[in-house]
Parts: structure tokens; sequence; C-alpha cells
């Protein structure tokens, strides 16, 4: 569809997208300073595509250290409308193994150290993230995961830490015995806020790699853990992008693209040049 522009913003283990038609690394700068790395333009089906790694290439950027709100800016400016993030997480539950992918629908936001808005004194806004992610997009985005071969979660609570360090026993038993979290990362927040802000319609595919520290029959997790369960993952991630063309249609119900209509706070005539 030709209103649709689709961005991929893509985390451990997805630094490109293979396969896109007249494909372009171009630099952007944003009023939020640089995103993690220059953008990757193309299409896909006729469907204009922009691709971001969120850690740089190379991985350069700690969870803390991404400019969240130069990449989800980068996006919008580049004309992106429907933003996927594609991201590793733990498991907290038995039935949702390394390997598999959850489409994330909520979130408890853990993070502190990070800029969480676009909004700030001289412009004030309260925009709602009770829903945070697009249904329709989401949805999209598991029949593309299924179409690509993965087994999916459709539905899942994401705790987003701020890390870098992996969580202890105690907080990953509070995660998911206390608060029934079902998958932890380090990368989702303040991302879905921060698309929220951008009035895109935003979803998280969320790919698990590891049982965090809770299992009583696996281990502590572990970077090599995690690094070879993406691997694994990969070429079903990668199946998935090229799925999602032709599932990705505009705009959805729940007014993602409306969504600071009545968000802002600040008079007309008190707010900044
Ligand atoms: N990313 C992948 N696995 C993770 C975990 N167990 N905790 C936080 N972030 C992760």
């Amino acid at each position: 569809m030709s209103d649709v522009v689709i961005g991929i913003i893509g985390g451990s283990g997805l630094y490109q997208i293979a396969g896109l038609e007249g494909a372009e690394w171009r630099g952007a700068t944003t009023p939020w300073g640089a995103p993690s790395d220059d953008l990757l333009h193309g299409e896909l089906d006729g469907t204009p595509m922009v691709f971001l790694p969120r850690h740089g290439r190379g991985h350069v950027h700690t969870p803390t250290s991404v400019p969240y709100r130069a990449n989800v800016a980068a996006m919008k400016a580049a004309g992106v409308t429907h933003l996927v993030s594609v991201s590793a997480c733990g498991s907290f539950r038995d039935d949702m193994a390394p390997g598999e992918f959850v489409i994330v629908d909520q979130f408890i936001d853990r993070t502190f150290a990070r800029d969480k808005t676009f909004f700030g004194p001289g412009l004030v806004a309260h925009v709602s993230v009770a829903h945070p992610v697009c249904p329709a997009l989401s949805s999209a985005c598991a029949a593309a995961a299924r179409a690509g071969g993965a087994t999916v979660h459709e539905g899942g609570t994401y705790l987003a830490m701020e890390g870098p360090q992996f969580s202890t026993l105690a907080e990953s038993r509070l995660y998911r015995d206390v608060w029934g979290c079902d998958v932890i990362g380090m990368t989702n927040m303040p991302e879905a806020k921060l698309a929220r802000e951008a009035e895109l319609h935003y979803a998280s595919v969320a790919m698990i790699t590891d049982y965090d520290s809770w299992h009583p029959d696996h281990g502590a997790v572990q970077i090599t853990e995690i690094i070879e369960t993406l691997h694994g993952n990969a070429a079903r991630a990668a199946a998935m992008v090229a799925a999602l063309p032709r599932l990705v249609t505009a705009p959805c119900e729940a007014g993602c693209h409306t969504a600071l209509e009545h968000a802002i706070m600040t008079a007309p005539e008190a707010r900044d040049p």
C-alpha cells in the first residue's frame, strides 16, 4: 500500500535487511542528535522500507547509550508510518522457549537513565500509553513471523530494565512470580513511548534467547547463549521482515496516528516559538 512506509529498528542479531531494492545507507540528523547509525533506505515488494540498527553497526551502543529520541525522530523524518522493533529478550515462562518470538503488548518500564519524551518545558504533553502497541501492526508482525517459520506468542508483558548487567536472581523472581511479566529486555523502553509521542504505529517483536536467571533447570543467562540463539533466529527474523510489506495496512483503528490530538497541555499562546 503506497501510504505505508515500514521502519524496522533491529536489535542484537539484526543489523541489516537482506534483499532491499535500491538499498542505500543515508546519514540523518535530528534536533535530538544523531541516531545510532545511518538509515538504510530501500523497497521490498514496492513498499518503502527504512532500517536502523539500534546499537549501530558493530554494536557500539549500550542499552543506556542508544539515542532513542534521535532514532524515533529520524524514522519519523524519513516518512516512516509503521515502526517495528526487533529485539532479543529473556523469558519468564516455561512455555515461551528460546528461539520463539513474542509479539509484546504491554510493558513495565524500569529504565531510569534515558530521555523519555520529546516534550518538556515550553511544550507539555501527556500522551496515553495504556495500550502501547498498535494492534493491527502487531497482528501483521505475528502473521509475518509465522510465515517466516517462527513459533509465535501473541501478547506478553515485557519488563524493560536499565542494564547493562542482567538481573539478579531475586529480581528475576520478582518480575516473574510477583509482577507476572512474560519477557525481559533492555531496549523497548523508552522506544515504545517515544513512538507513541511521534504518532507512529509501533509493534515489538521480541525474540527469546534465554530464561533469564529464574529457571531451576537452566543456568543464569550468559551472553554466549544469547548470541548462539540469535544466530539461529536470524533467518526467521529476515523471513518475517520479508513477509511484512504484504501484511501491513494503514491506518489502524486504534488511533496511533492521532495520539497527540488531546495530549498537549500548554496553551498555544504560552508555547515556545
Ligand atoms: N536480552 C536477552 N536476554 C535478556 C535478559 N535475560 N535480560 C535482559 N535483556 C535480555
